[in-house]
């Protein structure tokens, strides 16, 4: 399997604070099937300058050295989880702006109890700027979680959706596991992701939220969301939404 939505890299937000902490995450996530991992720290501003990029990259390269260290067998990408702003286009331009560097895929994330006023449009203009937003957990936002219908209506524009593993196994509210079991059921989430913060609270696994897919749609399309969808985002290839 592969994470795109994890905050693995040390001392950079909310994630582990050590090394040591991010090591042992990636110990877990290698046991529970994960071969590869976008570690995607928040932005939460603007990113005027190069410091925040370079700090992350850094550390990538510290956590790279530790596991060839280790022989561990896992391949580790940059990326970021950007807090929705305006003018987004100019931050996924950037380095750390797209998952791998790819320069198409950000992943983007809305506040957790309201919605930006007209967030629709930013979006589109992201899309005309040649980017595939992917939002992230859509279904713990509670105002798409109550409009479903908006989920589909942005997933018929060729708006791309990443659901928590946490939702489909009961982690998050009750709300967010139907918008997330309803999402993945209807074609319209394209990812599920671990969003790992630790190896306790938020942990970084995915084996759970795949027996659940599977159970839900089929092996079939449980590959598609947890390692070939994953996959093509890492390398920058086309992936279908219920537009495209
Ligand atoms: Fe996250």
């Amino acid at each position: 399997m592969i994470d795109i939505h994890c905050h693995l890299l040390p001392g950079v937000d909310d994630g582990p604070k050590e090394i040591e902490q991010s090591l042992v995450m990636i110990a877990q996530g290698v046991k529970d099937g994960i071969s590869a991992i976008v570690a995607t720290p928040h932005i939460l501003g603007p990113l005027d300058d190069d410091e925040f990029p370079e700090l992350c990259q850094q550390k990538l390269e510290e956590l790279r050295k530790r596991l060839d260290e280790q022989g561990v067998n896992l391949r580790l990408f940059l990326g970021s989880e950007i807090f929705f702003q305006f003018s987004l286009a100019s931050i996924c331009r950037r380095r750390l702006g797209t998952l791998a560097g790819n320069g198409k895929y950000p992943l983007i994330e809305f506040p957790l109890n309201s919605l930006p006023h007209r967030f629709e449009e930013e979006l589109f203009r992201l899309q005309l700027s040649g980017f595939m937003p992917i939002i992230a957990h859509p279904e713990r936002n509670m105002m798409l979680a109550r409009d479903v219908k908006k989920l589909f209506e942005l997933s018929r524009r060729g708006i791309l959706f990443q659901v928590n593993a946490r939702s489909l196994t009961g982690g998050h509210r009750k709300a967010a596991k139907k918008v997330a079991e309803r999402l993945v059921a209807e074609g319209a989430a394209q990812f599920v992701a671990s969003d790992a913060h630790n190896s306790v609270s938020r942990p970084l696994t995915l084996s759970q939220a795949r027996r659940a897919v599977e159970k839900l749609v089929g092996a079939e399309t449980a590959e598609e969301l947890f390692y070939l969808n994953p996959q093509r985002a890492i390398q920058g290839e086309n992936i279908s939404s219920l537009y495209y």
